[in-house]
């Protein structure tokens, strides 16, 4: 070795003796980035904080982005970038901008030399396709998807990302002339762009998981079965959403495409004329020409969700459900939270939410009518039935609520992800699976005490906000977040939730279709936290018994289409019976529960940006059902439900 060499070395070593590890200046495809370097006060070591890093260029409107041209010399990254345009939680106005196409990353670093080879794990954030950002919200002073608690708790990369959402991501004429998909080809491009990249920071681009909650899990089911995405993924985390979920592909989208030209004054019935029309609108009208009314609904919100991702024949080559092959190699994990329907349940019936008022026969009958428009009466008639059974030995208000709940939550979440874990299985070559249900109770202030985990509850704890923020938090919560860091980051790491650095409170044991395996995940897990089969007898009946009812078209299929008052925009669904209804979404930055002070309080969780988005499954008739035999998950080829 020469002296140079020595020097050099030696001067490493010093430097880093002083400061800690850091990356300093990173190269990057683009040109060079420079982070902040922050020391962690409890563990002594450090994170490197990347913020604002562009993995695209500024796109057009209703275009696909492009490649980002880079840059001379260091861009300093070190604040978020604006989200992409969006609606504010009134509707009334937009935030954010168009060039928004940035991503951050966080990088643990130990005391002495600088990480190499970690596990990377990529955030697709939640709000319905309409609303949402990579930093999330702000709560008791800290973004709810700060990736700093993961990263340095579970030794991972944590990157996330912004992408375009509403009419402007998802805004489709059903043909080549505005195929759709922006924003989802924006997920795609930061994933692409983190496979090409993230060894400059000491990631390794072999094990790249990703993971995301309401919408954004159904678009990381999605991004795992687009051909485009092949050899860049090797492990995926649906938490509350999958491809397969009634509100994650619209089927029409030309009707909701018609919607918006109309408002802003483009022409309807020729497409060509309508895409050319449409990208020289200006893009904040475009944005605002859609409105999700939340009050007074005629139909069950679901039915009022417009923008979402289509089947292109390219980036979605076909039905999500005949996709799965894709999937074969990439290990997946996917869960629901036990209440995730209870979030749009109290918009759809907000008496579920009030003490003192009922919830009657008619009032579950028509809500009832409205989730499952696609049979008719007959499919209204069974599904009732089904549904009120058990009210024959206990019709009490809080049975009732819950079965308001448990309808939504079937319909919006639990049946879809039972049969993508299905299909996941059926198609899985090297994969493994794991399915999971979240149920530690909400701690929403002003929840009656039956609800259990509502939609969205789970990102506090998997961003680490009980370690981030201890105030708002108990000791139990505390243990639910280190259990879900754990798993999802050994995960990470290996593939399998059970091994790695961080211990786990028990076993999870992988799903398969006959044992029905599944994790239930609360403050309290052992042995016994391992279940089977998750409402078996529902999914046969959605899987079997309704798909079977024949399809109502025409008149009468759907009950007289929602007319849209002067403001309120959305039409929702006329027609026909595909026409599948989209995802809630609820507010913004809704929601973040404020932040009350002491300790003891409440801490009322982040929600959020997420919080939005589901939606059903719709499909034909005539794709093969697939019998329910035995005990086994409500049967070995998944189907696809139409509401
Ligand atoms: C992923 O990371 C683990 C742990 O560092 C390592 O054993 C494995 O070889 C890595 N690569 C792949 C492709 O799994
Ligand atoms: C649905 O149930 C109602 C009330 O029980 C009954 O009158 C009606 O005929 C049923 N409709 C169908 C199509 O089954
Ligand atoms: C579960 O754990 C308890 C207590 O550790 C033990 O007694 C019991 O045998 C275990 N059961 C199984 C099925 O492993």
């Amino acid at each position: 070795m020469g002296r140079l060499e020595l020097v050099v070395l030696g001067l490493t070593c010093c430097s880093a003796v002083v400061s800690g590890a850091k990356l300093g200046s990173v190269y990057t495809e683009g040109g060079f980035v420079e982070g902040v370097n922050k020391k962690l006060g409890l563990f002594g070591g450090y994170v490197d904080i990347f913020k604002g890093i562009p993995y695209a260029a500024a796109p057009k409107v209703l275009e696909n982005a492009q490649r980002h041209p880079g840059w001379q010399g260091v861009l300093k990254a070190k604040g978020f970038k604006e989200r992409c345009l969006q609606a504010t939680i009134t509707q009334a106005s937009t935030h954010g901008g168009e060039d928004c196409l940035y991503l951050n990353i966080w990088v643990p670093q130990g005391k002495k030399e600088v990480s190499r080879d970690l596990p990377v794990m990529i955030w697709i954030y939640g709000g319905g396709f309409l609303i949402g950002a990579a930093n999330g919200v702000k709560f008791l002073n800290n973004y709810l998807y700060d990736g700093e608690e993961i990263a340095t708790r579970g030794n991972v990369i944590v990157v996330t990302f912004n992408y375009r959402v509403g009419p402007l991501g998802f805004l489709s004429t059903g043909d080549p002339n505005l195929p759709g998909n922006y924003g989802l080809r924006d997920q795609h491009m930061a994933i692409a762009w983190v496979k090409r990249n993230i060894a400059a920071f000491g990631g390794d681009p072999d094990n790249i998981t990703i993971f995301g909650e309401s919408a954004g899990a159904a678009s990381v089911s999605l991004q795992t079965l687009s051909p485009y995405n092949k050899g860049l993924i090797r492990r995926a985390i649906s938490q509350s959403g999958v491809a397969l979920s009634p509100w994650a592909i619209q089927k029409n989208p030309l009707l909701w495409a018609k919607r918006i030209a109309q408002k802003v004054g483009c022409p309807v019935d020729d497409t060509a004329q309508m895409a050319k029309c449409l990208k020289m609108t200006d893009p904040r009208a475009l944005t605002l020409a859609y409105k999700i009314p939340l009050t007074g609904l005629e139909y069950p919100i679901l039915q009022y969700l417009g923008f979402m991702p289509v089947i292109d024949g390219d980036f979605i080559p076909d039905d999500p459900v005949n996709l799965y092959a894709h999937a074969a190699d990439i290990d997946y994990i996917a869960g629901t939270n036990d209440m995730d329907g209870h979030l749009f349940a109290s918009i759809d019936m907000p008496a579920i939410q009030k003490h003192k008022q009922p919830v009657t026969d008619e009032d579950f009958f028509k809500l009832v009518r409205g989730l499952t428009i696609t049979k008719g009466l007959r499919g209204a008639n069974a599904t009732f039935d089904f549904y009120t059974a058990p009210w024959a030995k206990d019709s009490s208000q809080e049975v009732r609520k819950k079965t308001v709940v448990d309808l939504e939550t079937d319909i919006l979440f639990l049946m879809s992800t039972k049969i993508a874990l299905a299909q996941h299985r059926a198609n899985a070559k090297s994969a493994k699976t794991y399915s999971y249900l979240f149920s530690h109770p909400s701690r929403m202030p002003f929840y009656p005490s039956w609800v259990g985990a509502d939609h969205a509850d789970d990102l506090q704890y998997v961003f680490g906000k009980p370690f981030a923020t201890p105030l708002g938090y108990r000791a139990q919560d505390r243990t639910v977040s280190e259990t879900l860091i754990a798993y999802w980051t050994n995960f990470a790491r290996n593939g399998d939730p059970n091994m790695g650095p961080l211990a786990v409170p028990t076993r999870w044991h992988p799903y398969t279709p006959e044992s029905g395996d599944y994790l239930e995940i609360t403050k309290k897990m052992d042995n016994s936290s391992m279940k089977q089969h998750l409402r078996t007898s529902y999914l046969r009946y959605w899987t079997l018994t309704y798909w079977a009812l024949p399809t109502v078209n025409g008149e009468g299929a759907s009950p007289a289409p929602p007319t849209d008052g002067p403001d309120v925009t959305p039409a929702p669904p006329t027609d026909g019976p595909d026409v599948t209804p989209a995802p809630p979404t609820d507010g913004p930055d809704v929601t973040p529960a404020p932040p009350t002070d002491g300790p003891d309080v409440t801490p009322a969780p982040p929600t959020d940006d997420s919080k939005a988005s589901p939606m059903p499954f719709t499909h034909d008739p005539d794709a093969g059902p697939v019998p329910a035999t035995g005990d086994s998950e409500g049967a070995q080829m998944p189907v696809v439900i139409g509401f």
